[in-house]
């Protein structure tokens, strides 16, 4: 595995700056919107994804546990999305550039690994980007997040939210498949995942553009262009796990497509 070297300069673990970061997060919006989310997802609870994931894994005799089911809490997702649009995306913050982050409305967000795409529901109801994908490799999860989909394009869309909603079955490691560089932030609930993984995962991330997002679970993305911003525990649908806000520090590297999808 890549040696990890990341500038804990750009680590916010000062008292004072944490004070003030928490007095800008609008937990009055989280908990509003939460309302709406929570209507969108009332058929997919938790136990649906899980025994939807399990019975496929068992069914096909899956047995990597890179593949296991858990989900986000929307709370812990509406605090770094408040982050990242009030703080770490700011004009001129970190490598965030003169125009921003997630300042105005518009971007791509991705769900590396969608699960039944709650992610993604969320993500719209947070902030107004012009697009959440997710990508998914199980059929099972897949049906489900495409059913989300249809749920969000009626009843989301009524409450006025206007991002468009996509999920798409596959591998995210096969570019080729489908290209998630251009995003502006790429979720990924990463805490199964192998070293292996994380690694390809990392040299595929190298190609976002500078001033970018990714978020993932429990592991850091072991790659020199990007700055941890902050690294913190929060309770998730299986227990505590730490989540890794990272922004991208470097223009986009040139990335060749692993042979394994030539
Ligand atoms: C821990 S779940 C996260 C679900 C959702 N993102 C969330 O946070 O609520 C991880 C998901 O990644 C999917 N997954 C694992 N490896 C994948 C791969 N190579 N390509 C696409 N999806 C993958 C699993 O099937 C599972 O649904």
């Amino acid at each position: 595995m890549a040696e990890i070297d990341i500038n804990i300069d750009n680590i916010d673990t000062k008292e004072d700056e944490e004070t003030d970061m928490g007095a800008l997060i609008d937990m009055v919006f989280i908990m509003e919107n939460e309302k709406i989310y929570q209507e969108l997802i009332r058929e997919i609870p938790l136990s649906l994804g899980k025994s939807t994931s399990k019975k496929e894994r068992d069914e096909q005799g899956l047995k990597s546990p890179t593949l296991a089911y858990g989900e986000i809490e929307y709370q812990t997702f509406g605090v770094i999305l408040e982050k990242i649009k009030k703080v770490y995306g700011k004009p001129d913050v970190g490598t965030s550039g003169s125009s921003g982050f997630c300042q105005v409305r518009g971007g791509t967000f991705y769900d590396l690994g969608c699960g039944t795409g709650k992610p993604l529901l969320a993500a719209a109801t947070l902030y107004p980007f012009d697009v959440c994908i997710g990508i998914e490799i199980l059929e099972g999860l897949f049906t489900l997040s495409t059913a989300a989909v249809v749920s969000y394009n009626v009843k989301g869309k009524a409450k006025g939210l206007d991002s468009q909603l996509q999920t798409l079955k596959g591998d995210l490691l096969n570019v080729k498949f489908k290209d998630w560089r251009d995003g502006d932030v790429v979720f990924c609930n990463s805490t199964c995942f192998d070293d292996k993984i994380m690694d390809k995962l990392a040299l595929i991330a190298n190609g976002m553009k500078k001033g970018s997002f990714f978020i993932t679970l429990t592991r850091r993305l072991p790659s020199n262009d990007f700055v941890v911003l902050e690294h913190e525990l929060h309770r998730m649908s299986w227990g505590d796990a730490t989540i890794f806000i990272h922004q991208k520090i470097s223009e986009p590297r040139d990335f060749t497509p692993f042979p394994e999808y030539e």
